[in-house]
């Protein structure tokens, strides 16, 4: 019963979201077979435009300065929270889940501009839904990649949170502390 409600409510929000001015927007978004839900700067993409990717975050259009005199725009194609993502089930072939993955520093940090912060009272219950809803939006066999840096919390303690299992994953980073992680979406679930 309350999954039929929810379902409802997503699709009268993108049936408000069709009747608004940004509707050539979300009818471009709606071709898209990748959505990486919190992209950020889109830093590790060869094409930072490519056109199958949905690119989403919670932060809608900021400029930062670095110390470095980078400066860097996080602007995504659609705000989208990844606790609840504003699609109906099984829609996408891949999902890029790359989430913040450290505790807040400052929110001067070059860091938290670039990746944003995990919430120390949150932190748990916010990724649990992250990988509910980016499985939840994932067709039947489709791939998702998660990417995790071991900063704030072990990798183990971040894959408690999702029932899914994972297929490979590989450690990179000068203290191999940055993991790649390959799930594939039950055809059951
Ligand atoms: C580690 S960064 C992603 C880096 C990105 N993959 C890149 O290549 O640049 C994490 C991003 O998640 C965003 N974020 C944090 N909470 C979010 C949420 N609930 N929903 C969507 N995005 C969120 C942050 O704003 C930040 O830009």
């Amino acid at each position: 019963m309350l999954s039929h409600l929810t379902q409802i409510v997503r699709s009268v929000k993108t049936t408000m979201l069709l009747a608004s001015p940004v509707t050539g927007q979300l009818v471009a978004t709606m071709t898209k077979t990748i959505l990486d839900p919190a992209s950020s700067t889109r830093s590790f993409y060869f094409d930072k435009t490519d056109d199958r990717v949905l690119f989403g975050d919670i932060r809608e259009n900021e400029t930062h300065l670095l110390t470095n005199n980078q400066t860097i725009k996080i602007k995504p194609d659609m705000v989208m929270d990844f606790r609840d993502l504003p699609f109906e089930n099984n829609k996408f072939e891949t999902v890029i889940f790359d989430p913040p993955h450290r505790f807040n520093l400052s929110s001067e940090s070059d860091f938290i501009k670039k990746y944003g912060s995990l919430d120390r009272e949150t932190w748990q219950d916010d990724l649990g839904k992250g990988f509910t809803e980016c499985f939840r939006v994932l067709k039947k066999g489709g791939t998702l990649i998660f990417k995790w840096s071991e900063v704030s919390i072990p990798l183990k303690e971040i894959l408690k949170l999702t029932n899914q299992k994972p297929v490979i994953g590989h450690p990179t980073g000068k203290r191999m502390g940055t993991h790649w992680v390959l799930f594939i979406k039950d055809n059951n679930d």
